[in-house]
């Protein structure tokens, strides 16, 4: 029977999942693939730590070139994270005529171009299925599932972090940086929470999909990315009596010729399925001309669901090495040969949306002529407004507003101007509302 041998490089959480997986489903894997997958070598920093998994000895190694340059080594299994490192092992590893299987959102999102063609050059495959949704086949989804289709949209609840404080924020009603030290605590948020709650991890991944959907390069820094760290409960719970839940959302809409493509906080209808995406799961919701509107939903991070991604992968490199088939499914939906240019992305001020604001201004007669006044002379009509006697730090009350369709930029214009009243006791916030998905 033939052998496949892989090296995992990084042991934290996900590399043990891998372990675990590939230890327990062995003779399952072997029955499917009709070969046998051998974990040869695991390198990590760390190679005292008691993981939970028995290995063979001579398995782990602190050197990841030792992999990386083992000419036994057919899969090459990137999880250290981060772009510099990883990127250098991942080229070298295709350099050496490995496939590698990584989980990496940044060094994809940012490099993923450069990678994929080297790896076409060299006759080997990178596969990536963990990188978007953890263990969440959205990947294989977009790459074979919907081969035939054209992509419309997409609207992904891709980070369990950020979904993981917005939820409880609307369960318990408790402040943002309370949620968040809770969940640092309870292991669900990291020390430092950055990429999670302000929305980078979540714009690496949508770059990912916009990549895999249009067939083009992504810019990052086209992306305008706002996270949830200014979320209030008072957001929460206003939009929950208006019938919304609020959750970081990416957001694509578009074709190859160019994408509305953002993240934000965002109002999305409770009675929506992605509204019932709770905690730290994860949702892909996509519309495709032929198949009209389907969903993913699942675990988008964790050892065992994400393990479970990436022996996936595994498995399916294993056997267009067992077939010769590599560069079977080509990265980007177009020819590997033709080069791809960058898609054009919808900068934020050009968007037209519906908006949820919430002025924070002292409670004195003539107040609310004055904001509508400014916003009626930016062409912006009213849908409803409520003011809640409740007062706020600073002696405010808060003015709930919702406004019809807009452009942003006559939003912007508008909240510049009122923000600079006196009456305003602190900058307006503004959530975008996404009713059409
Ligand atoms: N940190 C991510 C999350 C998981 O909280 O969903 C890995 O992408």
């Amino acid at each position: 029977m033939k052998k496949i041998s892989v090296g995992i490089i990084g042991f934290g959480t996900v590399g043990t999942g891998v372990a675990t997986i590939l230890k327990k489903n062995a003779a399952l894997l072997r029955q499917r693939l009709g070969a046998t997958i051998e974990l040869k070598r695991i390198a990590d920093l760390d190679i005292q730590r008691d993981r939970g998994v028995a290995l063979k000895p001579g398995v782990l190694t602190s050197d990841a070139n030792e992999i990386i340059n083992d000419p036994d080594i057919d899969i090459v299994v990137e999880l250290i994270g981060g772009t510099n490192a990883a990127k250098k092992m991942t080229l070298q590893a295709v350099k050496n005529g490995k496939h590698v299987v990584t989980a990496n959102k940044a060094l994809l999102s940012k490099h993923g171009h450069e990678l994929f063609s080297a790896a076409a050059e060299n006759g080997v495959d990178i596969a990536f299925e963990a990188s978007v949704g953890g263990g969440i086949p959205i990947i294989r989804t977009i790459q074979e599932g919907l081969a035939s289709d054209r992509i419309l949209s997409f609207f992904g609840i891709l980070n369990g972090t950020a979904n993981y404080i917005l939820s409880r924020m609307t369960d318990e009603g408790g402040d943002f940086q309370d949620i968040l030290k809770d969940a640092q605590e309870e292991g669900y948020a990291e020390a430092d929470p950055t990429f999670d709650v302000e929305g980078i991890d979540t714009m690496h991944k949508l770059c990912v999909l916009i990549g895999l959907a249009f067939g083009k390069k992504v810019s990052e820094k086209k992306i305008y990315t706002e996270g949830i760290s200014k979320i209030t409960p008072l957001d929460i719970e206003f939009a929950r009596e208006l019938g919304y839940r609020i959750k970081l959302l990416a957001i694509c809409r578009g074709s190859e010729k160019g994408v509305d493509a953002r993240i934000h906080p965002t109002l999305i209808p409770e009675g929506h399925l992605l509204a019932q995406v709770n905690n730290t799961l994860n949702a892909v919701f996509l519309q495709s001309e032929d198949l009209g509107p389907t969903m993913l939903y699942g675990h988008g991070a964790g050892m065992m669901p994400t393990g479970s991604a990436v022996v996936a992968d595994i498995v399916s490199l294993s056997r267009d090495i067992v077939k010769n088939t590599a560069n079977r499914v080509p990265y980007l939906p177009v020819n590997g040969k033709k080069k791809a240019g960058e898609i054009a992305i919808k900068p934020i001020k050009e968007i037209e949306a519906r908006y949820y604001l919430r002025f924070s201004a002292i409670d004195k007669p003539g107040i609310l002529s004055q904001i509508s006044g400014i916003l009626g002379r930016n062409n912006i009509s009213i849908y409803s407004v409520v003011q809640k006697g409740r007062r706020m730090r600073g002696g405010s009350v808060p003015i709930f507003m919702l406004v019809h369709e807009s452009k942003e930029s006559d939003i912007q214009k508008a909240l510049k101007q009122i923000d600079r009243l006196s009456i305003l006791r602190q900058k307006t916030m503004l959530i975008r509302i996404e009713e059409g998905l």
